[in-house]
């Protein structure tokens, strides 16, 4: 996907200089929420997902879930799903280009039914994603998958049925898809390698809840037995652990205070050393995380961006704005992904002083930045664009929030009533 439709063309504007201090219940997880919908293609009777966010991405999913054949409501934050009334087993092109991650409702629908028909996801904004990984993945548990005129054509004629799989990479989203093969497959599935993001764990748990079998989720050794039949519960999406860090980078680069509720801070512990390497205090109490801002940053020296526990690639971009005004010079490492550098050009045309050369990125940290229009092209690139803005001196547009939009739930909203000045146009 080279670049997004965004529709009617919207621009957020910021006017920076403005310390945030205030308090805020962070959303639920969009990428703990897309895996759980996919989930719920599995059971019988009714899944209800509290504290889903509303964001774009997950309008997709539900798109998704209704072209299927299943009955969704949404009350709030509050999704009902039911997966009795499923009738197909394909999704289009439109729909699967729409969010590259709807390859995450492969395993899902060819356990339930047997064969799924998906245009094959392509690239995205974060480089080419392929999705080697999630069909060979697959194919170990006996699926049959042909890939023709850009569409993957998979049944199970055998049905599915327990395997060893060793993943080559943790790739969370090719953990999620063999789990949810694997939940009602014949036999048992062990997985090695496994991804260990606290969404695997937020997935298991749910299908858990819903009567399967799996152990270790949120290790690297993950063991599913499976079962014939899950029957869909109550269940409440864990807290978005980018979403905190985003905030509390915006936090940090105004040299203001915020009092995060509703964050799990044992999720975001190499982000946390990050932000106290900058020279910010942190008070960590239950489900709370309050940070304080000192009147300059620091360095925040190496980042590199590895699979979780290590530094997530999700946090890389608003982190790095915090580098990007910090005194001093810090160097990052981006191992995840091939193009994840893309707001640095942008980050520049607020007077950042970043240079990058393939996975390297170095920042030199400059007094302050200077408002000017600038352009979102994916969405945690877009987040620190944004919270640049709410740091730089002057007003900054920032075009495309189309991409924003797939992972921030209410963010000028939750800004303005921390303080900052920003608005939709
Ligand atoms: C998920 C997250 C995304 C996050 C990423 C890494 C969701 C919806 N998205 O994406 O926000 O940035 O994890 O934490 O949860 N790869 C292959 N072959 C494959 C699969 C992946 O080579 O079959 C490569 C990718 O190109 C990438 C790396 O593995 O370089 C990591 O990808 P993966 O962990 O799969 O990320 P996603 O699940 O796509």
């Amino acid at each position: 996907m080279a670049s997004m439709d965004t529709g009617r063309p919207e621009t957020i504007v910021t006017r920076g200089g403005y310390p945030l201090h205030g308090e805020l219940t962070v959303q639920g997880a969009k990428n703990s929420t897309l895996p759980l919908l996919a989930a719920a293609l599995l059971c019988r009777g009714e899944t209800v997902l509290h504290n889903c966010p509303q964001l774009s991405d997950v309008d997709a999913a539900v798109r998704i879930l209704r072209r299927l054949g299943c009955r969704c409501v949404r009350r709030g934050n509050t999704l009902s799903v039911c997966a009795d009334t499923m009738c197909r087993c394909d999704i289009p092109h439109a729909m699967m280009r729409e969010m590259r991650s709807s390859i995450v409702f492969l395993g899902a629908i060819l356990a339930r039914a047997g064969e799924a028909v998906l245009s094959f996801p392509g690239g995205c904004e974060l480089g080419p994603r392929p999705i080697d990984l999630h069909l060979s993945a697959l194919r170990r548990l006996g699926a049959e998958i042909r890939e023709e005129h850009g569409c993957l054509f998979c049944t199970a004629p055998k049905g599915l049925r327990g395997s060893h799989v060793a993943l080559a990479f943790p790739s969370v989203g090719a953990t999620e898809n063999l789990i949810l093969a694997a939940a009602t497959a014949e036999g048992t599935t062990i997985l090695t390698n496994a991804a260990r993001e606290p969404e695997i764990e937020d997935l298991a748990g749910y299908l858990n809840q819903c009567g399967a079998r799996i152990r270790g989720a949120g290790e690297s050794c993950v063991i599913i037995e499976g079962l014939p039949t899950l029957t869909g519960t109550e269940y409440t999406v864990m807290p978005d652990r980018i979403a905190a860090a985003t905030y509390m980078a915006a936090a940090a680069v105004t040299g203001g205070t915020i009092l995060l509720k509703n964050v799990n801070s044992s999720h975001l512990l190499p982000v946390l050393s990050a932000f106290e390497e900058t020279g910010c205090s942190l008070l960590q109490s239950g489900t709370e995380l309050f940070l304080r801002a000192p009147e300059r940053l620091l360095p925040v020296r190496h980042v590199r961006t590895m699979p979780y526990p290590g530094f997530p690639t999700d946090a890389q971009a608003p982190v790095m704005v915090m580098a990007a005004v910090g005194n001093g010079t810090s160097i990052f490492v981006e191992n995840i992904f091939e193009s994840r550098y893309k707001h640095a050009g942008e980050l520049n045309r607020l007077g950042a002083k970043i240079k990058v050369e393939g996975k390297v990125a170095v920042i030199e940290g400059v007094p302050a930045l200077s408002g000017a229009p600038v352009s979102a092209q994916e969405l945690r690139g877009g987040a620190a664009l944004v919270t640049a803005g709410l740091a730089a001196q002057g007003e900054t547009q920032i075009l495309n929030p189309a991409y924003i939009d797939r992972g921030y739930e209410h963010l000028e909203e939750n800004l303005r009533r921390l303080g900052a000045e920003i608005y939709r146009i």
